[in-house]
């Protein structure tokens, strides 16, 4: 029996060095971690189980007979993060490069379908160069298999992709059908096809940072979420995103405990808005400020700025936070605002994550800039997010809700189940300036005349009493009782159940 244990741990050992211990020192040297190393870090101690350590490739073709490598470039199984279930895939890039094979792709798909059966999130961790090239049509047909079922558990279970070296075709297409791209700087780049091809194809000359880094994707392209200066920082964020999480979409959110008082009041609040409305202020400030302790995951803070999104605690539970930025480009809503916005929504209300929307918006932003690149298509699609969505929406007006804009960002008539209103808020079709020009217009040439209509605007407008009026505010509160405010609210619509009539499914605005 010991000879048999024995030869079990050889072989195991033998598996562990993957493509052997000159490729992990190249790994090493180029600041990148071996998949290994990197599951050790993102599941808590000691909970990984492997499967499939002793897969191996099956081609024949060009050699490959003679170079078989246990694992064959992937290391599959699952474990546990802070006691909660997650399956894991990491690609091994000592190994061919990390690349896919047939015998590669059935570890991850067998990872995908227990994870699916079981409702737990899965995380992959990719640092490879796509489909193995010596495999062929097997390799290919492998990632399809992969493709399908990420659009299958899509909306089902959490799907996080983190990108920690150099990935192309099917190591981007796979992620970017998950729920969040992670990447880690001036080691990972993803692109459909690297530098040298481009070359070749297009006669263009570009090193892999410029066409596919992770400051190209996180403010240009908007295909990932976010980036992080090294493996160990980016493993241990994806620690405290799977805390945000719920396990799937029938399971709710986590509950963790809080410190911080559910009905705490902040005076420093009722000064938050400046006196004069075309000053700005942070917005993350507030959210810092409602959230338990200020804890906010951000999503996508590279891209659009003009909005922002991400994931806090409200009374332990995970809620998504939607806000206008007023910090940049006074919070208006653009193209790509409205599509960033738009998929954070759909996500939260996929998973049962109720949002909180903060609303301080002068409107969408004119121009031809905005009309050519589809602003009325994007836009569309956050109005048809928020207007689909069927979980707790509580809105909070805190100063300018103009135009489309107020409709669009989770306003009642939409779907907002409580929205509540600052009395700092600014409720009207557009700005009194814009709005006497227009109206007024016989009258543009006497300032006198155009000062007291302006006035006239702003105090019967310029305020969130019309609105509260006719019951589009539920009510106007206290700014420093905000966080008391939605904790109730939401607490409230903990049971919300919405009836939505049979169909095969929607066709939003892609
Ligand atoms: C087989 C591969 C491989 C691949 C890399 N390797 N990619 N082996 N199939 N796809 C191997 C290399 O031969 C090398 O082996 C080792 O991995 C490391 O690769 P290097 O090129 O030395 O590393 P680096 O310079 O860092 O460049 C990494 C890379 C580059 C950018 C990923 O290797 C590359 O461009 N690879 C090909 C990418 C590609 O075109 N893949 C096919 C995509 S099509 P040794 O033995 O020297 O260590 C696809 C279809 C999916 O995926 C469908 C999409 C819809």
């Amino acid at each position: 029996m010991k000879h048999i244990l024995d030869e079990l741990e050889q072989r195991r050992a033998g598996a562990r060095l993957g493509g052997g211990e000159r490729r992990i020192h190249a790994q090493h040297t180029r600041g990148k971690l071996t998949a290994r190393e990197r599951i050790e870090l993102l599941l808590d101690t000691g909970s990984f189980e492997e499967f499939d350590t002793f897969v191996e490739h099956r081609c024949a073709d060009f050699g490959m007979a003679k170079v078989k490598t246990p694992g064959d470039g992937v290391v599959t199984g699952w474990g546990t993060v802070n006691g909660r279930t997650v399956f894991v895939f990491a690609k091994d890039f000592t190994v061919f490069g990390g690349s896919l094979s047939e015998a590669h792709a059935a570890k991850i798909t067998k990872i995908q379908d227990m994870a699916l059966r079981t409702r737990a999130p899965i995380i992959g961790l990719f640092d490879a160069g796509g489909a193995r090239i010596q495999e062929g049509v097997a390799a290919l047909g492998g990632y399809g298999e992969v493709f399908k079922r990420n659009v299958i558990a899509s909306g089902v279970i959490p799907q996080i992709s983190v990108i920690m070296g150099p990935c192309a075709g099917g190591d981007v297409y796979s992620p970017a059908m998950t729920d969040f791209i992670f990447m880690v700087r001036d080691t990972s780049y993803m692109f459909v096809t690297g530098p040298e091809v481009v070359k070749t194809v297009t006669n263009e000359t570009v090193t892999s940072e410029e066409l596919g880094g992770a400051t190209v994707h996180t403010t240009k392209s908007s295909v990932a979420d976010g980036a992080y200066e090294n493996d160990v920082e980016c493993l241990l964020q994806m620690r405290r995103l799977i805390d945000f999480l719920p396990s799937n979409n029938q399971s709710g959110v986590p509950h963790w405990p809080s410190f911080d008082e559910t009905e705490r009041l902040d005076a420093s609040l009722d000064t938050l808005v400046p006196d004069n409305p075309n000053k700005p202020y942070d917005m993350k400030e507030l959210i810092g400020k409602l959230a338990d302790e200020g804890d906010f995951f951000e999503i996508q803070s590279g891209f659009a700025a003009n909005i922002l999104t991400g994931l806090s605690r409200i009374a332990g539970r995970t809620v998504g936070f939607v806000a206008n930025q007023p910090m940049v480009l006074a919070g208006v809503l653009d193209s790509d605002a409205s599509r960033k916005a738009a998929r954070f929504v759909r996500f939260c209300d996929a998973f049962e994550i109720p949002i909180v929307t903060l609303v301080d918006v002068p409107g969408f932003l004119p121009g031809t800039a905005q009309e050519y690149g589809g602003l009325i298509k994007h836009g569309a699609k956050l109005l048809f997010a928020y207007s689909q969505a069927t979980v707790p929406l509580v809105t909070v007006i805190t100063r300018k809700a103009f135009g489309g804009a107020y409709d669009v960002m989770a306003s009642k008539h939409v779907g907002g189940d409580v929205n509540y209103a600052w009395p700092t808020a600014q409720i009207a079709v557009m700005g009194a300036k814009g709005a006497v020009e227009i109206i007024f217009r016989a009258d543009i040439d006497d300032p006198e005349k155009i000062a007291e209509r302006t006035r006239e605007y702003e105090q019967r407008f310029l305020s969130p009493f019309v609105a509260a009026e006719r019951g589009y505010i539920d009510e106007v509160i206290t700014p420093r009782s905000t966080r008391k405010r939605i904790a109730r609210a939401l607490s409230m619509l903990a049971s919300k159940k919405v009836e939505t009539p049979s169909r095969k499914h929607d066709n939003m605005p892609l």
